[in-house]
């Protein structure tokens, strides 16, 4: 398969282990084939008993062998490690992480893994209570401690009836962090552990009547995008989302869902005394119909009747007036989102530093949008302002990595702000 225009072409092992969450690493090797790169699959004996070979050698178009004794010739568990940009282990069960650490290499994945130079993920699922074990919890800090990344799985729907933490985070995520961490080896480092981060994302929807509202085109990409890196970060991530178009939501993220700006103003004023990182990425509408009819306005004979406006509170301004009052601590890092265009007045840079200086917010994320950029798309670029008078551009990339530099900046700054 031809890789995508201007994407490199990466050799990506998936090691699959045996958990029924392995049926949705399929997605996953979809992920990274359409993106061009190479991909080989290693699945552990048990995988196979959840997911045929013939599934995996038809979606990677490349041979699948569980055995180091298979095609001996090739030498195989050493090529594939040492040739891989990435190992993603999907799902990584309570068994194979355990396997991992003791470095052991009874199967073709294990040896792959003792001869990878290159960044590995893991991708955990299992019950909560294996989940939560001394043995697997002592496992995760070996690994991570020896530079892999273990994601934190999402929590909600296992196996059965059970519910809890230990469910596969969605193949996009997967598929958006692996990407991440090709593009930023080091991206996903747990600098966050115990930060308090509220993020607001998604654009709000302004009600006319029961069915009817004025929205805007908000993916809610750039802010999901936030969650799922500070998550990844060790950050204790609560999400207020609007109105997006995400598949899925961000594994050991916490979510609230609100429709209208002033919903997202009353859990953003009503949480933010409780975080040390306030992030307001939602597209909030400036303005919102008077009343809202108790029933769905008629077409009439008379055409369309106007629709008169007022205007919303700015929740970024309030946000940093409530800190100056004391109701919310004085050490919350708060963050605000610019989106310009140039004009007459100045260009998108120019009106970035005057809305900073505006909001009163510490740090101000600067995107150019209009002609197809920013709004929808999954890749951004822009600036990083902070009040102190710092300018970071950000090149043109992912939103996942555009996250994980916004996210840099507020690991710089949160020890100072820990008096
Ligand atoms: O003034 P402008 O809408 O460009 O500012 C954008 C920033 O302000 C974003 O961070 C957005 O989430 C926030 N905002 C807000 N309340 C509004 C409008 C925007 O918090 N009513």
């Amino acid at each position: 398969m031809a890789s995508a225009p201007g994407a490199e072409r990466r050799h990506i092992v998936v090691g699959v282990g045996g958990g029924i969450a392995a049926y949705k690493v399929c997605s996953v090797i979809r992920h990274f084939t359409e993106a061009g790169h190479d991909v080989r699959v290693i699945p552990t004996r048990s995988a196979l008993r959840f997911v045929g070979a013939a599934t995996f050698e038809a979606l990677s178009g490349n041979p699948v062998t569980t055995e180091v004794f298979d095609n001996v010739d090739e030498v195989a568990h050493v090529a594939l490690g040492r040739q891989a940009d990435l190992v993603v282990i999907a799902p990584a069960t309570a068994d194979l992480m355990a396997r991992a650490v003791a470095g052991r290499a009874d199967d073709l994945l294990t040896a792959t893994l003792l001869t990878a130079h290159c960044p590995v993920l893991f991708v955990p699922a299992m019950h909560t209570e294996m989940w939560e074990h001394p043995a697997t919890v002592a496992n995760v800090a070996v690994l991570r401690s020896r530079g892999a990344t273990v994601l934190t799985p999402a929590s909600g729907r296992l196996t059965g009836a059970d519910t809890g933490a230990g469910r596969l985070p969605e193949p996009t995520e997967i598929g958006l962090l692996s990407d991440l961490l090709l593009a930023r080896p080091d991206a996903l480092v747990r600098d966050l552990a115990g930060v308090r981060v509220l993020i607001s994302a998604g654009g709000t929807r302004e009600a006319l009547d029961p069915v009817r509202y004025l929205g805007n085109h908000s993916s809610g990409k750039q802010g999901y995008a936030l969650a799922r890196v500070a998550a990844q970060r060790g950050a204790e991530v609560t999400l207020v989302s609007g109105a997006v178009s995400q598949p899925g939501e961000p594994a050991a993220v916490d979510v609230v869902h609100i429709d209208s700006a002033r919903e997202l103003s009353e859990e953003m004023t009503a949480r933010a005394p409780a975080a040390d990182v306030v992030i307001m990425a939602a597209a909030v509408a400036d303005f919102r119909p008077v009343g809202v009819a108790g029933a769905k306005i008629k077409k009439g004979d008379a055409g369309p009747a106007p629709i008169e406006l007022t205007t919303n509170p700015d929740i970024l301004a309030g946000l940093v007036r409530a800190r100056a009052a004391g109701e919310i601590p004085a050490r919350t890092i708060i963050v605000g989102f610019a989106a310009e265009t140039g004009d007459a007045d100045g260009g998108v840079l120019d009106h970035g530093r005057a809305k900073l200086r505006r909001k009163g917010c510490d740090l101000l994320v600067v995107n150019a949008v209009g002609e197809g950029r920013a709004f929808g798309t999954d890749d951004n670029t822009g600036w990083i302002l902070t009040a102190a008078g710092t300018e970071t551009g950000v090149p043109y990339g992912s939103k996942t990595l555009m996250a994980s530099r916004i996210l840099d900046e507020v690991a710089a700054s949160v020890p100072d702000r820990q008096d």
